[in-house]
């Protein structure tokens, strides 16, 4: 039987299927199956494949050099992008509407100017929005060049004129158009097609060139993850809407670590680097409060350090309520679980909100033990000490696991003026550490419920028994 001459494919999650239908079978998505003709196989059974040429294989010993990077001299920035921007690297930089996007590249653009051509072209806001924008960030001195456009013809033609630009921005990926294609601006198609275009265009011409996308209310980057894969570093920059703070967070980079984070904070006058991140998301805590605990997390190399807040009540709904901001909502499930299997605590009838202050999002297991403490306390009403810090993992058994970099969390801490730790009990020695900070060991989670406990008599009425 002839093989029918195309196939099915989804854009968004690649399946594939034997006829087109409206919805992926295979990821639900909706308008996403695009009909793709079957290629003839390279290789036909039994054959000697033609005209193609010799490949040279070498040695992973060779002289190749570090790629050079330019510094935009906005050190959060240049962290995130490992060390600064590579030359004919492209970068997605992902990101709610409103949270900061476009002020982040203008006033990055505005400071690389100096060094080289700088170009900012804008699909969404017309010239005089951009250059409201660069009085208010106090950059209109900047010799960067802008244009309002869309199409993808006309911004290939600009960029790739005699004179060689050494970054450019285009924000949004989403607005740009190729008139070669049928479909609207932002569709999948567009979206692909505009990119793929402007990349090979940063590759050949060397040019470090930076796409804004937006992202959907399921939190990928529209032009469902395709363009994360075609590009070099993914960036996504995120934050609280009530907060000032803005993290910008590598989630890939083929230049530089991963995990790293870039703290700011939004003024009026633009986004100000934030060197000391964990004062600031420590600024307003109240250490004499029951139901909060001060996580020593890691982001990247940096350790920072938050306070996680938690608030156990009684629950007037029949199925109560967990509600989480800044945390994995299944990772709290299994805290609750394992205090209550392991610990005998009964959070039973009771509703559960949790909180990573300042805005952070936290995605570290090691923030398992200070979850527990901050439930624990609130349970009992008994606060944790206030010059404590807490961090470890927590495992099914009840037990409390080694984490990574106890050191860094520690000297942070100390710096930040703790000097009390609870961790999971190993092979460090009990008593103060390098840090000076005094070492609170726990080989169990029943050992901090035991502590915060006090014998049980403050607490009677909060924490019940099953
Ligand atoms: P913007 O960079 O336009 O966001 P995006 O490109 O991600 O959509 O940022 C818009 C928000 O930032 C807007 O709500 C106003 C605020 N903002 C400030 O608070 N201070 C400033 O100096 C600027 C330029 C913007
Ligand atoms: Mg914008």
């Amino acid at each position: 039987m002839a093989k029918p001459s195309s196939r099915y494919v989804c854009q968004s999650c690649g399946g594939v299927q034997s006829k087109w239908s409206g919805r992926c079978e295979a990821c639900g998505a909706w308008n996403t199956v695009v009909e793709e003709p079957r290629g003839e196989a390279l290789l036909p059974k039994g054959q000697k494949l033609a005209g193609a040429r010799k490949l040279e294989f070498s040695q992973l010993v060779g002289d190749s050099v570090e790629p050079p990077r330019r510094q935009t001299g906005i050190a959060e920035f240049d962290r995130v992008c490992g060390g600064g921007l590579v030359a004919g690297s492209a970068v997605l930089i992902g990101g709610d509407p409103g949270i900061g996007k476009s002020t982040l590249l203008l006033q990055g653009v505005a400071r690389l100017a100096g060094e080289g051509r700088c170009l900012y072209i804008s699909g969404e806001e017309s010239l005089d929005q951009v250059r409201l924008r660069a009085r208010r960030l106090n950059v209109v001195a900047a010799p960067v060049g802008l244009a309002a456009a869309t199409a993808l013809r006309d911004i290939l033609a600009a960029l790739d004129g005699p004179e060689r630009p050494d970054v450019v921005v285009i924000d949004s990926i989403q607005t740009m158009y190729v008139d070669t294609l049928d479909s609207a601006p932002g569709t999948v198609a567009q979206v692909r097609a505009s990119a793929a275009e402007l990349i090979r265009l940063a590759k050949r011409r060397g040019f470090a060139l930076f796409l804004v996308g937006h992202v959907t209310k399921e939190g990928a980057i529209a032009g469902p993850r395709v363009l994360e894969h075609m590009v070099d570093t993914v960036l996504y920059f995120e934050g609280e809407r009530g907060h000032q703070f803005r993290i910008l967070r590598a989630v890939k980079n083929r230049f530089g670590p991963t995990d790293e984070i870039g703290v700011f904070e939004m003024t009026d006058r633009g986004l100000i680097e934030v060197p000391n991140p964990s004062a600031l998301f420590l600024a307003e805590r109240r250490g004499d409060v029951s139901g909060a605990a001060v996580f020593a997390g890691m982001e990247g190399t940096r350790p920072v350090l938050v306070e996680i807040q938690a608030l156990v009540a009684p629950s007037p709904f029949s199925t109560p309520r967990r509600a989480v901001v800044g945390w994995d909502s299944n990772r709290l499930a299994m805290v609750t679980a394992v205090l209550e299997a392991r610990c005998g605590v009964s959070l039973a009838g009771t509703d559960v909100y949790l909180n990573v202050a300042g805005g952070l999002r936290v995605s570290e297991p090691a923030a398992d033990l200070a979850v527990a403490a901050a439930l624990v306390s609130s349970l009992t009403q008994n606060p944790m000490p206030a010059e404590a810090v807490v961090f470890g993992e927590i495992g099914l058994a009840g037990e409390v696991r080694q984490v990574g970099q106890s050191e860094a969390r520690l000297k942070e801490a100390a710096k930040l003026g703790f000097s009390q730790a609870y961790l999971p009990a190993g092979k460090r020695k009990a008593g103060p550490g390098e840090s000076g900070i005094k070492l609170i060991e726990l080989a169990r989670l029943a050992d901090l419920v035991s502590l915060l406990d006090d014998g049980g008599t403050s607490t009677r009425p909060a924490r019940r028994q099953a």
